[in-house]
């Protein structure tokens, strides 16, 4: 794992930007792991952006979200479809039918699970993850106690987490209990993770995530056992880190990071 922290919000979503304009530039049939929550706002507004700027051609990319609410059609406006078609799908040249998220309104919920993983498999895994951090340090919806082998299943949400996405939905009554996320064990599996957090509300849990044990109670913390994880933070939520000069040091020095700094 890597941590590399920006001095704030714009210059860590930037470079989260550009780290995932430069991997598709390079692979034109990358499959992205996508992520939701304001955090990626910014970020989805800016790759947009740049995306278009660069007419880089995203026909032969595809996306699979993290997760999505049960009993929410994708039309409703607190759907995770929604969110992603109104900051990104919509504001780029994407095709529709390469752009994956879990049915929330599926019938049958655990072959909706299943048949998530089986599409995954088939695209031939996510060479890119984005991760955001929940405030209870979930990634996904991969909720206390989720297995650090778990793979694509319905999750209860914590009364944290709904509160969290309140705002969303007109008030925590109306935030639905339930979602699909992707598992663990399957966000363990992509070939790189990059996760981005910013503010000082995340301070406690992002060093908790990274500097912390390893416990399924946090499970942002099996990212520590991920083959490649890179983690942009910005100074507010680097706060409470103990190693922030070396993580410094290697952005500073690291041959990779060269043409980022
Ligand atoms: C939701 C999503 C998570 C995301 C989190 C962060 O809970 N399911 O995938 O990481 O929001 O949200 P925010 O960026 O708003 O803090």
């Amino acid at each position: 794992m890597e941590v590399i922290i920006r001095p704030d919000k714009e210059s860590a979503c930037q470079l989260a930007c550009d780290l995932i304009f430069d991997a598709i530039a390079l692979d034109p049939k990358i499959v992205l792991g996508l992520a939701t929550g304001g955090t990626m706002e910014n970020l989805y507004a800016r790759l947009s952006k740049k995306i278009n700027l660069a007419g880089l051609n995203l026909d032969t990319v595809r996306t699979f979200n993290l997760d999505e609410y049960i009993g929410l059609s994708p039309t409703h406006s607190g759907s995770y479809r929604s969110y992603m078609e109104k900051h990104f799908f919509s504001q780029v040249s994407i095709k529709t039918q390469n752009t994956f998220l879990p049915r929330g309104d599926a019938l049958d919920v655990e072959q909706e699970c299943l048949d998530y993983e089986k599409l995954i498999k088939k695209a031939g895994g996510i060479d890119l993850q984005l991760l955001g951090l929940g405030q209870i340090g979930h990634i996904g919806f991969n909720e206390p106690l989720s297995s650090l082998a778990s793979r694509t299943r319905a999750k209860s949400l914590t009364p944290e987490t709904r509160k969290q996405n309140a705002q969303y939905f007109g008030g925590e009554a109306n935030v639905p209990k339930r979602a699909i996320t992707v598992g663990v064990g399957t966000i363990l599996e992509s070939t790189r993770a990059l996760m981005l957090v910013t503010g000082r509300s995340k301070a406690e849990i992002l060093a908790k995530s990274v500097e912390g044990p390893v416990t399924s109670l946090i499970s942002a913390t099996a990212l520590q056992l991920h083959p490649k994880c890179m983690v942009i933070v910005d100074e507010a939520a680097a706060a409470k880190l103990v190693n922030q000069e070396y993580y410094r040091w290697v952005f500073e020095n690291e041959p990779e990071w060269e043409r980022y700094r």
